[in-house]
């Protein structure tokens, strides 16, 4: 069994000096979500963050991402989104080897697996360089397809920025993971896969991708209006940030979105 939890589209954002304002909106919704996800009673055996960590993909906005994460007592795997810079992200994050030993050449792609309990994580990348889409090419795809073959008897869950289905929102889709049918081609190979979990759309969402069940985050700091009109109002909204947190054993796995706050029990119910 393990418990993951997932904090996505932090967006921390540094200003024209470089510097990250520990009172803008990013940094205390951060600190939040990292306290909140802290007070749950049974506490999460890792934490994965899926993408748009840095708004600008700047060293001092990973640097800083470090440090308001350090409260967390277990392993954190971040995995690169649209906003950032796979080399600047792992300068800073190399004290995991899954995420220093990917590769050193520049721009490689941010993908590895780690054992979490009796789980298996799989990070895999859809960011493409100067671009708001997804896309995986056949040299990550192909990575995929090895690393899920080499242990098909463990519960897998299989992360990525970009979300493999639509998921309603114009201005989201229009940004979408555009070979998302390749990538379910490589999954439907490796039954051990129980989920794939997403972030990108700034709200948690459930879809499937090939029987597959599939979800997306809410953003620890700004969350997307759902107008599922189309075109649509593309905008940000007031409502809670959150993070999710996943609950997988051998034979079940549970997403369950919690928005940042104070869990502390207020009443007993019988
Ligand atoms: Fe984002």
């Amino acid at each position: 069994m393990a418990i993951i939890a997932q904090l996505s589209d932090i967006h921390l954002a540094a200003g024209r000096d470089g510097a990250v304002d520990d009172g803008s909106g990013p940094v205390r919704a951060l600190r939040a979500a990292v306290s909140s996800l802290l007070s749950l009673p049974a506490r999460p055996d890792a934490v994965v963050l899926t993408g748009d960590l840095a708004d600008a993909g700047l060293a001092a906005e990973y640097t800083r991402l470090h440090a308001l994460l350090s409260p967390l007592p277990m392993p954190v795997y971040p995995l690169c989104g649209n906003h950032d810079d796979p080399d600047a992200l792992r300068a800073v994050f190399a004290d995991h080897p899954a995420v220093s030993a990917t590769g050193t050449s520049v721009r490689a792609p941010l993908q590895y697996a780690v054992d979490i309990g009796d789980v298996r994580l799989v990070c895999c990348d859809t960011s493409v360089q100067g671009q708001p889409y997804g896309f995986m090419d056949d040299d990550r795809l192909a990575w995929l397809d090895t690393t899920l073959a080499a242990v098909p008897d463990r519960p897998t869950v299989v992360a990525t920025h970009h979300p493999a289905y639509p998921v309603g929102i114009r201005f989201i889709d229009d940004m979408r993971f555009t070979n998302a049918a390749a990538f379910g081609g490589v999954l439907r190979r490796h039954p051990q896969v129980v989920r794939v979990i997403s972030g990108h759309v700034h709200r948690g969402s459930a879809g499937s991708l090939g029987g597959i069940v599939a979800t997306t985050c809410p953003s620890t700091y700004r969350q997307l209006f759902l107008d599922l009109t189309q075109p649509g109002h593309a905008a940000v909204t007031g409502e809670p940030a959150g993070f999710a947190v996943h609950l997988v054993t051998t034979t079940t796995t549970t997403t369950h979105f919690v928005p940042t706050g104070n869990y502390r029990p207020l009443m007993d119910v019988e």
